[in-house]
């Protein structure tokens, strides 16, 4: 080197790309960038809505990039070690008085902050790429269709999963996004569960999650809720229950507590079976600081083969099922005649709709055929005329059975009727009467009470046409159902 040549950028370039492995990377980060930029503004164009597709951009093209621009530095240190041979190994000396050190000096700082800026652009997205709904729910299509499915027609269905699931602050981003490495794992080696076990382990308190929308101070005094059941007859007739019941509201703060969210604001601890079904101690620490033990009678024979857990009671101790809320056939059905999505002129067609949901079916297809031939054979048999002069409420009706059975039943995850069950109420699972059921007792015979009154007032119990209706809804009922029977 004894002549000093001054370089072109392009040169420099060139030089610096010398060593394979430089040249490798480079090809690698122009590639992996031309493609990244590509896609970023495609997305936030919104021009595409792939789920695989974000996860190409957000999480395998970054890193493929980066390995790119990580093997550039790589190549030049080789090649100067290999220069050296054995000597000392010298740096650069940079010098900006020299033009062509400054010309380096620009292309080096240019194509750092251009990758800078791709690279943030790159984390921004895609954090909130993996906060998406779409993410969580739609990549790993399969596992997380029952969870999304349900959630899509609950009251939450535009609740982000992150705003449950992670909630804000980085601790419990971290936490999350850790245990979702080993849940990619298990999804790529198909060691998943079928179906994903609840409760969630670890899932983070109500008080982070929940809270952050609703305000338990606030919880409304109490509420009429009118559900009505249809019976098994020919004519379907329906049933009206009627009931005030007393949610009630409680802050620890402001130390009002009445009705069912007096748990709000007392400390309530239990232990229980890992699945939380079967209860055995519970401990109550009242607002005056007063503390109280019910034991399940007889609980330590049938403890023995349970192993257990205790918990602070909160919101998704009864609020299990707040979003993923699968229904029962039921009350599924039900609430499909309430909403007129079933034609209930047909005669049967509420008990027919419940024995057709009960079948078993191998997929979605066999029971989108099996549900509408089914129900065609059987007013064929039972009722010709009706099928030829209300044929197509029968196929209307066998849609509706059909849409009711994909939302609920997934045969890949193994998820069927009552598989997750939801613990408001004590109609189809042991829900509150876990603990209300006066088997629970204190040392001198307290017991939880199952007193009816303390959580509803029973207006009207199954009557075909209650009084109390009348006065509620003069000239009609306006069928309200269970919380999340929303027709699609
Ligand atoms: C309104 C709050 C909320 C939202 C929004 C939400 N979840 Fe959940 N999720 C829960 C609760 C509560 C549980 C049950 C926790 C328990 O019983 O331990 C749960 C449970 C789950 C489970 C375990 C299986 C089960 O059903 O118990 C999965 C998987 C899941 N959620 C995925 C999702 C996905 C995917 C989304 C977004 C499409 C989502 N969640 C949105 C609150 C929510
Ligand atoms: C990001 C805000 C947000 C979060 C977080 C959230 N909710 Fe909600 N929740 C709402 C909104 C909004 C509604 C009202 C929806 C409507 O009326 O259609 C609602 C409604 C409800 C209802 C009444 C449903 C009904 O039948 O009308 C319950 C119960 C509820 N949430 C419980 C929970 C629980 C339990 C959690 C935590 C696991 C939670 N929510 C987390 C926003 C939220
Ligand atoms: C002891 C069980 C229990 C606990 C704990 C509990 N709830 Fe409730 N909550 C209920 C019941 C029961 C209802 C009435 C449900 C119904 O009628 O559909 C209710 C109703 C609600 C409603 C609807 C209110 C309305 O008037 O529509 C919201 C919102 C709610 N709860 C949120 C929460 C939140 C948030 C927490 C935690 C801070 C919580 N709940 C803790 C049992 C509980
Ligand atoms: C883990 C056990 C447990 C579960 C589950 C549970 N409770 Fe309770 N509940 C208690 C205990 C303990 C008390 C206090 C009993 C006492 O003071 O005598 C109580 C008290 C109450 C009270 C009386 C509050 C007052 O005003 O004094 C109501 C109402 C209530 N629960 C409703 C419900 C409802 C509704 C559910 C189901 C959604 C439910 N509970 C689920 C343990 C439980
Ligand atoms: C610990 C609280 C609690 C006690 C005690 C209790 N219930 Fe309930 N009950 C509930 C809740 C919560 C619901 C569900 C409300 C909802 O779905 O919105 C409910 C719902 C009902 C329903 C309506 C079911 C439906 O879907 O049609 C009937 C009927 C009923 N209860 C009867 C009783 C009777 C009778 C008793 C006394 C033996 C009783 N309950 C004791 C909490 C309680």
């Amino acid at each position: 080197m004894t002549q000093r040549h001054r370089r072109t950028p392009l040169e420099y370039v060139t030089a610096s790309l010398a060593h394979p492995l430089s040249f490798a990377g480079a090809v690698v980060a122009f590639l992996t960038g031309a493609l990244l930029v590509t896609l970023i503004v495609l997305d936030i164009l919104g021009l595409v809505k792939n789920p695989y597709l974000g996860a190409v951009t957000y999480l395998l093209l970054p890193i493929l990039f980066i390995l790119g621009l990580v093997l550039i530095p790589l190549g030049n240190m080789r090649a100067r070690r290999r220069q050296a041979q054995g000597e000392e190994e010298k740096y650069p000396v940079m010098d900006l008085n020299d033009p062509g050190h400054r010309r380096r000096f620009l292309i080096f700082g240019v194509l750092t902050i251009v990758n800078l800026v791709i690279v943030s652009a790159v984390a921004y997205r895609g954090v909130e790429f993996m906060d998406s709904v779409q993410f969580c729910g739609k990549t790993c299509h399969t596992v997380m269709k029952p969870e999304h499915t349900a959630y899509s027609f609950s009251p939450h269905a535009r609740v982000r999963c992150v705003d449950c699931h992670i909630g804000r602050g980085a601790d419990w981003y971290v936490r999350a996004k850790l245990s979702g490495l080993r849940q990619v794992a298990a999804v790529a080696l198909h060691t998943y569960s079928r179906p994903i076990p609840t409760p969630v382990e670890n899932l983070r308190p109500a008080r982070g999650t929940c809270e952050e929308c609703h305000w338990p101070a606030k919880f409304h005094g109490d509420r009429i809720k009118v559900k009505t059941h249809f019976q098994e007859d020919e004519a379907n007739t329906p049933n009206h229950t009627v009931l005030v019941v007393k949610v009630g509201g409680g802050s620890t703060e402001s130390g009002f507590a009445r009705g069912i969210h007096w748990h709000v604001a007392n400390e309530v601890r239990y232990t229980a079976s890992k699945d939380r079904e079967r209860i055995y101690d519970v401990s109550v620490r009242y607002r005056d600081g007063k503390v109280r033990e019910f034991k399940r009678v007889g609980s330590e024979d049938v403890s023995a083969g349970d192993s257990l857990e205790t918990r602070l009671l909160d919101c998704v101790d009864c609020h299990n099922r707040p979003t993923h809320i699968y229904q029962m056939p039921e009350e599924a059905v039900d609430a499909a005649l309430v909403d007129d999505a079933m034609d209930r002129t047909l005669p049967y067609v509420r008990r027919e709709a419940v024995r057709l949901l009960r079948g078993s079916y191998l997929s979605e297809a066999d029971a989108t055929t099996g549900i509408a031939d089914s129900l065609r054979a059987f007013y064929q048999r039972e009722y010709p005329d009706v099928l030829t002069q209300s044929g197509d409420a029968v196929d209307a009706a066998a849609r509706t059975i059909t849409a009711i059975w994909r939302r609920n039943i997934f045969p890949d995850m193994n998820i069927t009727w009552g598989t997750y069950p939801n613990h408001i109420g004590h109609r189809d699972f042991p829900g509150c009467f876990r603990c209300h059921d006066e088997e629970h007792a204190t040392a001198d015979g307290e017991t939880i009470a199952q007193n009816c009154d303390n959580c509803h007032t029973l207006l009207a119990v199954e009557e075909e046409s209650p009084a109390v209706l009348e006065q509620i809804f003069p000239g009609g009922v306006s069928g309200q159902v269970e919380a999340g029977t929303r027709q699609p």
